[in-house]
């Protein structure tokens, strides 16, 4: 293919992705979305492949062809719990082909134009620095979404002080890499600084803020894309990291906002627990009711309002089909039933809507946090499903406790409140919730899709 195609056919494929954001943004319109998003990068494919530049051809086809297998593999078997992971190792694998495409674009530098030299000098160096930083950065983020590393904060002395060398020394070692016209000695040791930057940035990070973490990752990695872009000199990819990266900081400030964390310290990577905020108090604090699903089948056909707050616990025992099941069948019964999806209940951004939706509960009485907050006291039954964090009033009320500030679903203020979960366990923040022991609460113990399943055929009965 022409460069003049190639350029034409790099176009249409920005405008799909384009096209494929906006589509993402509403629920109704999101498959449209990926179909865009998935023409536009067959087009893009396609074009790059095929332009007259290309080489290497034989290893292409096979590089995509492997890198194709896996993914269709992993993409089939991943549950949808296991998502934030499964993102959180692509995210590495763009920091790591970032690092790998800055080092092969410094051999090669040889190639440049002598005009833009200088230019291109710094354009490998801050792109291996951010894909270094994305690359541990995320292989952190999956090994805590996945348990294997401890979600608590790492604590190191003086933690935002070696965050701080890190960038100065790396800046002091562009200025030696620019002025010495390109040095591996300068190179290399900021290779290893950002690796470990990266590492303890998100290491250092509480449980509870990982929501932020892994959008703030998902913007970093479109950044070394971008980067990548500009060394390889592929304006799509550049166009491409750009979309990623602004809208995942689009994303990270919106979720910075439902968590109240401040965005100037999220990206500075200076915040989570400082220390003050102890990851303690897993303790039971009092005595708590227990129902067993008949009876909260009762309190259901008693009551004229319910209000159901799902969370991760509904996701894990998938019972959203039964509780789509009940809401029908009460909303038949005359009762009002109406669902509160907190923005960062489940485990990625908008879990909660997409489970409802596969379980076709209407878009309509899915309403989010801030539009059914105030409605809590004029409610009957809440049915708070695998809920935790999301719903924990000491957010409010404790200064000290890791989720202080975060605003949460207030069900306490509701007349009647049922909990089901299988067990006293801490939630994802890894902190008590005050509410099991409230006078108006109490606890239905089980896996949610078997007790669910219990309260729907006592309600058929
Ligand atoms: P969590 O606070 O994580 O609590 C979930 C509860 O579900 C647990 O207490 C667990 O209790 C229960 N559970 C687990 N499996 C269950 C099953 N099979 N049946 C019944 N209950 C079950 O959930 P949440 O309220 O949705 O809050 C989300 C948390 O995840 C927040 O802290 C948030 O910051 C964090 N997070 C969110 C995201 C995004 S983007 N949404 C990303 C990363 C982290 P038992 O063990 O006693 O059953």
């Amino acid at each position: 293919m022409s460069l003049g195609l190639v350029t034409a056919a790099y176009i249409v494929a920005a405008i799909l992705f384009i096209f494929a954001l906006a589509g993402l943004s509403k629920q109704e319109t999101a498959k449209q979305g990926c179909y865009f998003g998935m023409v536009g990068m067959a087009i893009a494919l396609f074009a790059t492949i095929f332009s007259e530049q290309s080489s290497g051809f034989f290893w292409v086809v096979l590089a995509m062809a492997a890198g194709a297998a896996i993914g269709i593999y992993e993409a089939k078997k991943v549950e949808m719990t296991e998502m934030p992971e499964l993102i959180a190792l692509l995210h590495s694998f763009v920091g790591l082909a970032a690092v790998l495409v800055g080092f092969n674009s410094f051999i090669e530098a040889g190639n440049v134009d002598p005009e833009m030299h200088t230019i291109h000098l710094v354009e490998v160096f801050l792109g291996v620095f951010i894909g270094a930083v994305t690359f541990t950065g995320s292989i952190v983020a999956f090994g805590k979404l996945n348990g294997k590393i401890s979600s608590a904060p790492l604590q190191l002395p003086h933690k935002h002080k070696l965050n701080l060398a890190s960038i100065v020394v790396s800046f002091l070692l562009l200025l030696l890499f620019v002025g010495a016209d390109g040095s591996w000695f300068a190179l290399i040791v900021m290779t290893l600084i950002a690796l470990a930057f990266g590492w303890h940035l998100v290491a250092s990070i509480g449980g509870a803020d990982m929501p932020v973490v892994v959008s703030m990752l998902n913007s970093y990695s479109g950044w070394a894309a971008a980067a990548a872009g500009f060394m390889l000199g592929n304006d799509l990819l550049i166009v491409t990291g750009a979309l990623v990266g602004s809208s995942g900081a689009i994303l990270s400030y919106i979720m910075c906002k439902a968590m109240n964390r401040s965005f100037i310290s999220v990206i500075a990577g200076g915040f989570g627990t400082d220390g003050t905020s102890a990851a303690a108090g897993s303790e039971e604090v009092g005595e708590y009711r227990e129902a067993k699903p008949a009876e909260v089948a009762e309190m259901l056909k008693n009551a004229s309002s319910v209000i159901i707050t799902p969370g991760y616990g509904m996701a894990v025992a998938q019972a959203q089909y039964p509780v789509a099941e009940i809401t029908e069948l009460l909303r038949k019964n005359g009762t009002e039933v109406r669902f509160g999806i907190h923005p960062v209940a489940g485990r990625l951004p908008g879990h909660m809507n997409v489970l409802l939706a596969e379980a076709k509960v209407p878009y309509d009485i899915v309403l989010e946090m801030d539009e059914i907050n105030d409605d809590f006291p004029d409610t009957d039954v809440v049915l708070v499903i695998g809920a935790n964090d999301t719903v924990n009033p000491a957010a409010q009320t404790d200064p000290n406790s890791p989720i202080a500030g975060m605003p949460v679903l207030e069900v306490w203020k509701a007349k009647e409140v049922v909990v089901f979960k299988r067990s006293m366990n801490t939630g994802y923040a890894g902190v008590q919730n005050p509410l099991f022991f409230n006078e108006n609460s109490v606890m239905c113990f089980g896996d949610a899709k078997k007790t669910v399943d219990d309260i729907l055929a006592e309600l058929k009965k």
